[in-house]
């Protein structure tokens, strides 16, 4: 397990650390013993919790979360030119609340070099009963194309859009005829697709995603970071993650089930605790992703969940 001193370390190097450690596999995990297996687009998962995007950018992880219990993995985002990313610090944690900020500004080593190892992510997540679903980052319709076609023929399970991390600024959201157009031209790709939503947009907003989600088949990913300001950020603001969160997204999941959403969705946000996998699953979530609750912990975070959760399941 990575010590929870790490947390009080400055983040930027503490996140460099963290990525050395999985990638050589020395974050070990225990095994459990149990499944509780999910369906998902006619797809089996054997267990709905998996990460989220943003711990495993490049695909360079997949050796230490392929044997770490979960269910899927997301690998991502990536952008399609490599990017750099904002300058450090980038990252703010607040450990005592368990949430971060960060500003990451979507770095990505770029697409052909991500694909130059996404056989072997897919061979050995398959080989650890693990789903793939890769991440896509994109600031023109045509990045997001060129990518999605690309990705055919690669065993990948799912694609995530992400369209709402704070990086954009709002470029996607603020213009709904050019998100319409997006949605609308990657209709027909041959994997399923999964639109990632922000948190702390409109109600209106929301309700034509979800039309549009469901109007095309997608499924949504609910949801992203809380855009806010962080002077201690280089570029002054960044996006909220973490246990503050979790009741929005919950919220947020209830709703859009209200309104009659009949697409899968992967519910992600402050997810800490066993019993909080079980509750976005009966909010009405079909998939529970985690990124901080990782930051902070490490892999070995899901062995924890899932026993609890079992756990609770079980009483
Ligand atoms: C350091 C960091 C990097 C992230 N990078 C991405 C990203 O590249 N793409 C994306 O769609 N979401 C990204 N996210 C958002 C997470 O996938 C997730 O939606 C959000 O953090 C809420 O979940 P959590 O509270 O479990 O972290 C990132 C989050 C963090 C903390």
């Amino acid at each position: 397990m990575l010590p929870r001193v790490i947390n009080y370390l400055p983040p930027d190097i503490t996140h460099d650390i963290s990525h050395a450690i999985i990638r050589a596999g020395i974050a070990g995990v225990l095994r459990i013993g149990m499944d509780y297996p999910a369906e998902v687009f006619g797809i089996r998962f054997r267990n709905p919790l998996g990460l989220g995007a943003g711990i495993d950018k490049d695909g360079l992880l997949i050796n230490g979360l392929a044997r770490s219990g979960v269910g899927f993995v997301t690998i991502g985002s990536v952008t399609l030119k490599p990017r750099r990313g904002n300058p450090r610090p980038r990252i703010v944690k607040y450990p005592g609340l368990k949430a971060m900020v960060n500003a990451m500004g979507l770095p990505s080593r770029g697409f052909a070099d991500f694909i130059t190892r996404l056989g072997k992510v897919v061979d050995l997540a398959s080989r650890f009963g693990v789903r793939v679903i890769v991440s896509l980052a994109g600031f023109s319709l045509e990045e997001f194309l060129v990518m999605l076609s690309r990705l055919r023929g690669f065993g990948i399970d799912a694609v995530e859009v992400n369209i709402s991390s704070p990086t954009y600024r709002g470029s996607w959201l603020n213009d709904i005829n050019r998100l319409g157009d997006l949605l609308r031209a990657i209709e027909g790709f041959d994997k399923p697709l999964f639109i990632k939503v922000p948190l702390g947009a409109g109600v209106d907003f929301y309700r034509w995603i979800t039309e549009a989600a469901e109007r095309y088949g997608y499924g949504l990913t609910i949801a992203n970071t809380l855009p806010i300001k962080e002077p201690r950020i280089s570029v002054g603001y960044g996006g909220l993650s973490g246990y503050p969160i979790y009741p929005l997204v919950r919220a947020l999941i209830r709703k859009v089930r209200t309104w009659g959403f009949g697409g899968p969705i992967i519910g992600i946000g402050g997810v800490f605790h066993g019993w909080q996998v079980a509750e976005l699953l009966k909010s009405g979530a079909n998939l529970v992703g985690v990124v901080t609750a990782f930051a902070f912990e490490g892999p070995i975070v899901f062995t924890r969940l899932l026993r609890e959760f079992y756990a609770y399941l079980s009483q």
